[in-house]
């Protein structure tokens, strides 16, 4: 008896399976829908991009597989910085840096290049440097028209020149205002642009969340840039902060860069927890949790401008472990989405929910 009922059971079972494979137009059938990974470069609406160190993607697969995986532009820390490209009057090294375009070539991804004049990472060659005026004008125009003429067609958008404006809004005394006198910024524009028409061209710098006096002296100089005829593409708010900046004032530096027209990358971002640099400093679920709050707060601000000017958000370094602030300043810290074991910490939900 229990033996039939089984039977009965099958046979209805097969019939039906028979039923459905036999009654449904093959033409009409769905396909199956790829479930797709939730990454930051599947899930955000803009380009999600990591400042990544050339040895660390050499040598540590965690790393490397956490890079290709979650995002889809890459800054190359040091690797394009005048030290790094151009040692010696003479010499290039390419190698770092042409394997990491060659990475990003290789898994589709932008490659944003950083950086072509700075004040800090110059090899002592251009610091000794004895020369006239057209001699250091030769210096700087050499090295931008032959760092972006050697990476045309493959580095998609350059920070020209980075942070040239002093905290107290007045042009940085750089060695490059001392030799060229202020106007060499609008001229480094140009000669990135002759060097590769169609490379985006951005300037680059930090603070501009800091209050008014800062962030005016950027936008003032990026404004008489575009109205001296000079092509400048974007503008780059590196926003390297900290948990207690206020919210207003994040979304002030970004609704500001905007209103420039420009794009805007947040081409550096970290948040730091511990930025009175405290020795002794604990990493707890509280600080985690704010810290997420505040990436969610800068996402939805950054989310609230133009789809047009959304170049994208870059955040400076990749883990909490290869994080840059722990080094350079000697304490504790966490400032990134994920932590030292390469996992997803609350921030990286938040930027998720960021633009939700
Ligand atoms: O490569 C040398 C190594 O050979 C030497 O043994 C070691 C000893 O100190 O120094 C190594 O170079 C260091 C380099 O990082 C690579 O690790 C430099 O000293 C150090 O100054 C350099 O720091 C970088 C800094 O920019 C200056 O270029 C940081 O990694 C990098 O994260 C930081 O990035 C900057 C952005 O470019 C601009 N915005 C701010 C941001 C954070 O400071």
């Amino acid at each position: 008896m229990a033996s039939g009922l089984l039977l009965s059971a099958s046979l209805l079972a097969i019939s039906c399976a028979k039923y459905q494979s036999t009654s449904i137009d093959p033409g009409v059938i769905a396909p199956l829908k790829q479930v797709e990974e939730i990454t930051l470069q599947n899930s955000m609406p803009f380009a999600m991009g990591a400042a990544v160190n050339v040895s660390l993607m050499k040598s540590n697969a965690n790393y490397r597989d956490l890079v290709t995986k979650e995002f889809n532009s890459i800054t190359a820390e040091n690797a394009m910085k005048f030290a790094s490209l151009h040692p010696a009057k003479d010499t290039y090294t390419w190698s770092d840096a042409d394997y990491l375009v060659n990475y990003a070539i290789a898994s589709g991804k932008r490659v944003h290049g950083h950086t072509l004049n700075w004040y800090k990472s110059l090899p002592d060659w251009v610091n000794n440097f004895q020369g006239t005026t057209a001699e250091w004008e030769n210096l700087l125009k050499t090295h931008i028209q032959t760092v972006v003429g050697h990476f045309k067609g493959k580095v998609v958008s350059w920070d020209v020149v980075n942070e040239a404006i002093a905290d107290d809004g007045t042009i940085r005394n750089s060695i490059w205002v001392q030799k060229l006198g202020t106007d060499y910024i609008g001229r480094a524009f140009q000669y990135a642009h002759e060097a590769d028409p169609d490379a985006l061209l951005f300037y680059n710098d930090y603070g501009h969340e800091f209050g008014p006096t800062k962030r005016t002296a950027i936008l003032n100089l990026v404004n008489s840039l575009k109205s001296k005829g000079i092509l400048i593409d974007g503008i780059g708010l590196q926003m390297h902060t900290r948990v207690t900046q206020t919210d207003a004032n994040l979304a002030t530096a970004i609704s500001t860069a905007a209103a420039t027209g420009l794009k805007v990358h947040i081409s550096e971002i970290d948040i730091a927890l511990n930025p009175d640099r405290a020795q002794s400093f604990t990493y707890t679920s509280t600080l985690a949790d704010q810290q997420a709050a505040k990436y969610k707060a800068i996402v939805k601000a950054y989310n609230a401008i133009p789809k047009a000017q959304q170049f994208g958000i870059t955040q400076w370094n990749v883990t909490d472990a290869d994080s840059w602030i722990p080094s350079n300043y000697s304490c504790p810290d966490w400032p990134l989405p994920f932590d030292g074991q390469y996992q997803r910490k609350p921030a990286y939900q938040a930027i998720l929910d960021g633009v939700k």
